[in-house]
């Protein structure tokens, strides 16, 4: 894959931004970003692995990834951005990678706020991003994304919501390289969008269009107390608005609650 990926990054483009570092394994993408961001490194610095050994989910919890078909990237970026609008970042390399698997395979990849990529009912991307701040400004943020794409089963405790690109393409592989390269060249693109307004104003009609709960039933779990309401679309800050039946309508940000569907996962 190092080389084919290699390849499309130059064909691409994408090398002008992006400066590879391939590893076969790591201890977790986030990690060697987090290491080159400490020693300096400018943004678009990107690690990529078949394997990791120590991979992180989001609310602390492990990401799961063995030499299985599945690939782990992460990349350095630098936005002169108050660290609030971290969280936007997240949500625009989850468009990117939705954009690119459907430009690559043709599957039906959808967003599951605020940043899983799902297709039908089944996850098949997360992304964790990782912030440090300095005097109110982001001095760096790890974007990690870790997307299944030519795995063929997966450990019990995630066989029920996860999925991979080869299932979904009814058992053919999808190149990962060209899913890696196509993420980043939308990335690139977004990323330039988004830092005309430093907000999600220029992304969010793409962003939903592609939300896989607009306008459906779901449960918002709620550290206050759980409810079902309806899921409409996010706005320039990335905060999803959701109707209940009475007619109330709240914005709710990433990171204060999960959203379920009524039957499980979406
Ligand atoms: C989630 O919980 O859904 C987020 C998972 C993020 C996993 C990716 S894999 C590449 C990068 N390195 C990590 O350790 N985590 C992220």
């Amino acid at each position: 894959m190092q080389e084919e990926l290699k390849a499309l990054l130059q064909e691409t483009g994408a090398d002008r931004f992006f400066r590879l570092q391939y590893e076969e394994c790591v201890d977790s993408t986030n990690e060697v970003i987090k290491r080159a961001a400490a020693k300096g490194e400018p943004e678009g610095f990107l690690s990529v692995a078949e394997e990791q050994t120590a991979g992180k989910g989001r609310s602390g919890r492990t990401w799961i990834s063995p030499k299985a078909g599945a690939v782990y990237f992460s990349f350095l970026l630098r936005p002169e951005q108050p660290p609030q609008n971290a969280a936007s970042l997240t949500l625009a390399a989850g468009l990117s990678v939705a954009q690119a698997v459907r430009e690559q395979t043709g599957l039906d990849a959808m967003i599951k706020w605020p940043n899983d990529i799902v297709i039908g009912h089944r996850k098949i991307c997360g992304i964790l991003t990782e912030a440090g701040a300095h005097a109110g400004k982001i001095d760096y943020l790890a974007v990690g994304i870790g997307i299944n794409v030519n795995n063929e089963a997966f450990d019990p405790s995630i066989a029920e919501k996860a999925t991979s690109l080869f299932i979904e393409n009814k058992g053919t592989e999808v190149s990962a390289a060209a899913v890696v390269a196509g993420s980043l060249v939308h990335f690139q693109k977004n990323y330039e969008i988004f830092r005309q307004s430093g907000d999600l104003s220029g992304l969010m009609e793409a962003y939903n269009a592609l939300l896989v709960s607009r306008d459906r039933e779901v449960r918002i779990e709620d550290p206050a107390g759980a409810y079902e309401a309806v899921s409409r679309r996010i706005d320039a800050n990335g905060r999803l608005l959701v109707e209940r039946r009475d007619g109330t309508k709240s914005w709710i940000d990433a990171g204060e609650v999960s959203v379920r569907g009524l039957l499980g996962y979406i």
